[in-house]
């Protein structure tokens, strides 16, 4: 060939080939069905059924297993990685005792949930899925964005809030950060997870409309946001019907409706039987506590017998590799790697400042020069911070600093037992309390409490509810006598603050005798140093409440929690036992907030209450119609004198004649003194409209909004004429 041909003929293949047009790229879905298709019947049925990888069965662990809550063996000859699984939301979950290698615990769902703050939860949740990485976990088992329908609900502290937009926006955020470590997150429990009295045999009913503009509203808004990889199914009935078992949960309003891709694991013996498959369940997990292990031979000779079995395991196995693909959980495997544990930390510090509410404050706080001395009185605040029992319990660094047995049998007597993490928030008061001598009671002994009250010019009481999966609270009271504590201390010390660390909302019955009430929630690895900052104004409080504050219990829709004295508390349980009603029904989607707007009831503190050491002010509000759908605007100024952050809080009060009350949406926006932002808020459509059956319906008529500091204190509002619409489900 001559020297100017070859140079031409490179040329023009180089051209060939650069310009061709792009072999469109195989999604993942399509590659897994490749995959799928190249493996036996034994290995797709492999990737249906899982263990508890803990070495408490008899058999041992397999040799690639992670000491974690579960384990599916992967297809190794086809590049399946197996599926190594740890709890949960809050971190990585310390297993009842069994891990002892330390995480960093993020403040309690709840206190991620007064965060408004979805850019926080995608960081929050990068730290949590990285560090699972870094201990060999390819599946994260987080994403709870259960609605709060039962504030005694024993596993409020790991729900984010009783609004499905906000736990929807929230809980998408947290899985997509778990997941941008190329690793899946589940969403979970679903659905209608309420309580925990009676665990696997509370019966829920619920209207279909009902469901789809609540709970099931929250959980489509996650999986929008977020994609997660992976679904898990609750261990209530739903309709007579089990969650994990439930066509309409499973077949209908996720796949086919919300046409998801991923696969719907079970959660821990929540699988009836065989034919759970078959209404849409793609994966058993953690077989041992189940009756039988389903997923393997019964199933096998079910798709032996039955062609549209055998479908559906292909369909089941598919599923399970296309989400490992679409997260590249196969190209980037999760493989040990060192953690900076005190570099995260600082990712569960700005959490937990963001996340902390200030409830009451007659001008104590922030804590100045002026108070000579301070007592610190309970909580075990000389030793750290409360956290929630149960699968989502994380250990930080050398295990908690203070533990406190609760009793119960077998397993569950694992979970059973008040953790604090090492953060102390008397050595982070008394690390700012520059010439302030802090004396410190333990608050057992109210007259011990009193007289050290009496001599301080300032009382920080330190109260605590322990919350734990498995255990619902009967009352909303905090327990142990605290609130007589209180009441002494208060009467003691008109400068008294109090500090709550608890799961969910409590009540307060001492509130006007106090100065400032603060809630911590469980305010996570480094809360002793989030709660002493705010106290000392470092930073401002900012966490609006996510869940309403009752003034009594028997405002709620169930004054007692079903079941609750019929039943005995039980961890692992029996599917299958005495069935207990529970009519969601009595509130349909009026949930929380919702239910006191339509009861007329005033709750001791309104769903998105919290107050500021600075003021904001909020200019008109206008609504326009756009190209992206239906946006607010509005501009928020910090009037006051120090840095802050407020939560724009947009309301829909009325629809088409109809008066309501429902969060239309939201913004957190930080301001320092004297600053000025334009707001914008995307309206939600779905919020605005009604579900018919086969889609959401707009009313035509005209929509009233307001921006409210709180659901009940409503400020700059605007209406805006809607035609008819229907929309997709
Ligand atoms: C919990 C789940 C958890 C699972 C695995 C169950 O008891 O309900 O939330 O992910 O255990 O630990």
């Amino acid at each position: 060939m001559s020297k100017t041909i070859r140079p031409l003929i490179l040329s023009l293949l180089a051209t060939a080939l650069f310009t061709a047009p792009a072999r469109a790229e195989e999604t993942p879905d399509q590659r897994a069905a490749k995959t799928v298709q190249a493996m036996t019947a034994d290995e797709r049925r492999q990737l249906t059924h899982g263990i508890m990888a803990v070495p408490i069965f008899g058999a041992p662990l397999p040799a690639d297993a992670v000491l974690g809550a579960g384990f599916v063996p992967g297809v190794k000859r086809l590049g399946v990685p197996n599926l190594t699984e740890t709890d949960a939301s809050l971190g990585v979950a310390y297993l009842m005792g069994a891990r002892h290698d330390g995480a960093t615990a993020l403040p309690s769902g709840m206190a991620q949930g007064a965060s408004f703050d979805p850019e926080m939860m995608r960081a929050a949740g990068a730290v949590i899925g990285a560090e699972a990485k870094a201990k060999g976990f390819n599946v994260m088992l987080a994403g709870g964005v259960n609605l709060i329908r039962e504030p005694r609900g024993g596993r409020t502290f790991e729900y984010l809030s009783e609004d499905p937009l906000l736990s929807g926006r929230l809980g998408g955020a947290s899985i997509a950060g778990i997941q941008s470590n190329h690793i899946v997150s589940t969403m979970k429990h679903y659905a209608l997870n309420g309580q925990e009295t009676a665990r696997k045999n509370a019966d829920v009913s619920i209207s279909d409309a009902a469901a789809r503009e609540s709970d099931l509203l929250a959980f489509e808004i996650a999986i929008e946001d977020g994609q997660p990889g992976s679904v898990m199914c609750a261990y209530n009935l739903v309709n007579t019907v089990h969650a994990c078992g439930s066509p309409y949960l499973l077949d209908k309003a996720l796949k086919k409706d919300w046409s998801y891709k991923g696969f719907v694991m079970s959660d821990w013996g929540a699988v009836s039987g065989v034919g759970d498959a078959m209404a849409g369940l793609d994966q058993q997990s953690g077989q041992q506590l189940d009756r039988k292990v389903y997923f393997d031979k019964p199933l096998a000779e079910a798709a032996a017998k039955d062609a549209k079995v055998a479908a559906r395991v292909d369909d089941m196995a598919r599923r399970i590799v296309s989400a490992l693909y679409a997260v590249g959980a196969d190209k980037d495997p999760a493989v040990k790697a060192p953690i900076d544990l005190a570099k995260n930390a600082a990712v569960a510090e700005r959490a937990a400042l963001e996340g902390i509410v200030l409830l009451r404050n007659t001008g104590v706080l922030p804590l100045s020069g002026a108070a000579k001395s301070i007592a610190v009185i309970g909580g075990y605040a000389d030793v750290g911070v409360l956290s929630g029992a149960g699968s989502s319990q994380v250990q930080g660094e050398g295990g908690p600093s203070a533990s406190v047995p609760h009793g119960g049998e077998g397993l569950f007597a694992g979970v059973l037992t008040e953790n604090y993490h090492r953060s102390s928030p008397l050595k982070a008061i008394r690390a700012r309390a520059h010439g302030t001598k802090v004396i410190y009671r333990d608050g057992r002994y109210v007259s011990q409490a009193v007289e050290a009250a009496k001599s301080a010019d300032v009382a920080i009481v330190f109260a605590t509810q322990w919350q734990s999966e498995g255990l619902d609270q009967p009352d909303l009271g905090l327990p142990n006598g605290q609130d007589a504590l209180i009441a002494a201390v208060a009467a003691a010390n008109p400068h008294t603050i109090v500090v709550l660390e608890t799961g969910g909302p409590v009540l307060t019955p001492w509130l006007d005798k106090t100065a400032a009430v603060l809630e911590a929630w469980y305010p996570g690895a480094r809360g002793g140093e989030a709660i002493a900052r705010i106290l000392f104004g470092e930073v401002s409080p900012s966490g609006r409440l996510p869940v309403t504050f009752p003034a009594d219990v028997a405002q709620l829709p169930r004054p007692k929690v079903d079941g609750m004295a019929t039943t005995e508390p039980d961890f692992t349980g029996v599917a299958g036992g005495a069935v207990v009603p529970v009519n969601y029904d009595i509130e349909g989607s009026d949930v929380g907030y919702r239910w006191f707007a339509r009861t007329g009831a005033r709750p001791a503190f309104p769903f998105g209450f919290g107050l500021s050491y600075t003021s904001f002010s909020h200019g008109p509000l206008s609504l326009a119609k756009t190209k992206g759908g239906l946006i607010a605007t509005t501009h928020v100024r910090n009037t006051g004198a120090k840095a802050g952050a407020d939560v724009v809080q947009l309301y829909l009060t009325d629809r088409a004649g109809k008066p309501t009350r429902r969060l239309a949406g939201f913004q957190r926006v930080e301001l320092q003194p004297g600053e000025d932002k334009a707001v914008e808020i995307r309206i939600e459509p779905r919020i605005l409209a009604d579900w018919a059956g086969d889609g959401w319906a707009i009313t035509p008529g005209a929509y009233r909004f307001a921006i409210g500091t709180d659901a009940e204190t409503l400020g700059e509002s605007a209406t805006l004429a809607l035609p008819a619409r229907r929309l997709k489900p």
